[in-house]
């Protein structure tokens, strides 16, 4: 039996992951369509990025787009894709000024020119900041990144740059999008779905999950800080046995 040492914690969460779900049961309740929903549900971004600090959450990660939902409506998809644009150019300021570091991952080979310029000048706009990490999942899922990480691991090997032999837990995750992440401690969906729906599927082996009723346009910093607090009460064992 492994005996537990520094990997038991009882403190809050360092990184939080967040799949922000319900955006458009929330607008349809109001006889509203969908867009009006996922409108609502990015006004709801900056108060959670913003209460982190607060409630010692390092690295915040939120589930923008998934590369399922361009099965939606072209109409759904496009409004999506603008909404993106917009949050981008309106929001840039405000996280850049609270010290946001702002980081994209998923897949931007499928997203629009400028679009992908938005996101990477807002990287290098904020690349010194450090008061919280905020990694916006954009075109993403967990079996697409695995397979692209596996792509570019294999081309190292053909190439000579790496052993098969070398290939292990360690290695692996160096060719994620979220190398320089840590993994998440607590993953938080809304809206009363209990899915993972391909998310952070490699770095969450390890993650408590919060699955809540809240839709994302009614969630607040207040309940993050509660569903934070509770998580901090928890016990982890990561398959070692307390002794
Ligand atoms: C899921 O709700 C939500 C999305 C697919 C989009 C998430 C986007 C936002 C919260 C807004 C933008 C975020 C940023 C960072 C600008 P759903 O449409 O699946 O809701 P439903 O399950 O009720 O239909």
């Amino acid at each position: 039996m492994s005996r537990i040492t520094q990997d038991t914690q009882k403190s809050g969460p360092r990184h939080v992951a967040i799949i922000m779900d319900g955006n458009g049961r929330w607008a349809t309740q109001r006889g509203r369509p969908r867009l009006f929903g996922h409108h609502a549900g990015a006004k709801r971004v900056r108060e959670v990025v913003q209460s982190c600090p607060d409630v010692g959450v390092d690295y915040l990660t939120i589930f923008a787009f998934s590369t399922e939902n361009w099965k939606r409506t072209q109409v759904e998809v496009a409004g999506l894709m603008s909404l993106f644009r917009r949050y981008i150019t309106k929001e840039a300021r405000a996280l850049d000024q609270f010290g946001a570091r702002v980081r994209f991952i998923g897949d931007r080979m499928r997203l629009d020119a400028k679009l992908i310029k938005l996101m990477d000048d807002l990287e290098e706009m904020t690349s010194s900041n450090t008061a919280v990490n905020l990694t916006i999942a954009l075109n993403y899922g967990g079996r697409d990144e695995v397979a692209r990480a596996t792509k570019r691991l294999a081309r190292d090997v053909a190439q000579g740059r790496l052993s098969p032999d070398d290939v292990d837990e360690e290695t692996l995750p160096r060719y994620l999008d979220t190398y320089v992440l840590p993994d998440p401690d607590l993953v938080i969906r809304t809206s009363g779905e209990a899915r993972i729906s391909n998310f952070l599927l490699w770095q969450s082996a390890y993650a408590e999950y919060e699955f809540i009723d809240t839709l994302w346009p009614d969630f607040t910093a207040e309940e993050f800080a509660s569903l934070c607090a509770s998580y901090g009460g928890r016990d982890r064992r990561f398959g070692a046995v307390k002794t």
